[in-house]
């Protein structure tokens, strides 16, 4: 009969107490910021269905990188949105494309700041897909070389680490080779390795106007119904070159991120998506909710499970609450 000797209360009276015994911490340390970053001059667009965050144009981008860095946030991962789309995603690998031009501008305002860029053509494509169309489908093995050279053009303006999300198989062979065959052999690759198709991603669709033309993604993102393919997706890319693996979206697939941190000796990410965002904003706004006390707690969540870095919008919100 353990009560009454075991009272698990015992160690829950105080806050003293309650810290002192806590399993999980979440750290400012291990946060990733999202940026989106668009043509013009002093642009702070809002994007309607993500409140708090911005379209930046490059030069209000670098003051924002610098004030999130000095928040003690170590690294930001940046998505553009070109001036104008192609068949082929041409803006993606452009040498003095959006992204490459925002890398730069970064990495003078803010040196010591991590910038990860997204490797993935959807932002660039007419279509909206994240590959090349052939004959009404999205061609896998000819988008290769474009998301190597995506990722390459972004390694040369500065990029600290390059995220492939597009999906592709094989994708991170292809620009693990090209980075190394053009001297890149320390730039490392966080790979959306385990990324559903998920409905979570409905306002970052708005924000970087990515919305497939046609169909959906279900062809190259993953089936929601699936976890052993996430472990079998994890340990392509951990083959083929990845550094980081990556969960995406985080508080739908906490499974998945305990599954990976128990199989997978390597640092993992999550991604907690616009749509966990949005999620969280409108029940706040309409009273629902006490929005503070879920960005932490969803955040923790993550971390529990076994994130070891989280990437979030609430990110800047929790170095000042945490600060
Ligand atoms: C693809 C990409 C997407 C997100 C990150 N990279 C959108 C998609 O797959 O449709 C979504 C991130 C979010 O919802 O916050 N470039």
């Amino acid at each position: 009969m353990p009560f009454p000797i075991h009272r698990p209360r015992r160690l829950r009276r105080t806050e003293a107490l309650r810290g002192f015994v806590r399993e999980t911490h979440l750290n400012v340390s291990s946060l990733v910021y999202p940026l989106f970053v668009c043509p013009g001059t002093k642009v702070k667009d809002e994007i309607k269905s993500m409140p708090g965050n911005y379209r930046w144009s490059v030069d209000g981008l670098a003051e924002e990188c610098r004030s999130v860095h000095d928040l003690g946030i170590p690294a930001v991962i940046l998505f553009g949105i070109p001036e104008s789309k192609d068949e082929v995603g041409s803006g993606a690998y452009d040498p003095d494309g959006i992204v490459q031009r925002a890398v730069r501008a970064v990495k003078k305002a803010a040196p010591n700041l991590l910038v990860i860029c997204d490797v993935c053509l959807d932002e660039y494509t007419s279509h909206g897909h994240c590959g090349l169309i052939k004959n009404g489908e999205i061609d896998n093995d000819s988008t290769l070389p474009l998301l190597a050279k995506t990722a390459r053009m972004q390694v040369e303006a500065g990029a600290d680490i390059v995220a492939p999300s597009d999906m592709m198989d094989g994708r991170v062979g292809a620009i693990r080779k090209d980075l190394d065959a053009h001297g890149f052999t320390q730039v490392p690759i966080l790979a959306y390795a385990a990324k559903y198709a998920s409905a979570f991603y409905g306002p970052f669709r708005e924000a970087a106007d990515s919305a497939p033309k046609f169909g959906d993604r279900k062809s190259y993102q993953m089936d929601p119904a699936n976890q052993r393919e996430a472990l079998r997706e994890i340990a392509l890319d951990l083959e083929e070159g990845a550094d980081i693996v990556m969960v995406k979206p985080a508080l739908p697939y906490l499974d998945i991120i305990a599954l990976a941190r128990r199989e997978f000796d390597v640092p993992i990410a999550a991604y907690q998506v616009s749509g966990e965002y949005s999620l969280i904003e409108a029940a706040a706004r309409l009273g629902w909710m006490n929005r503070e006390r879920t960005i932490l707690e969803t955040l923790t969540s993550i971390r529990r499970a076994g994130a070891d870095i989280i990437l979030t919008y609430y990110a800047k919100e929790v170095a000042r609450l945490l600060g």
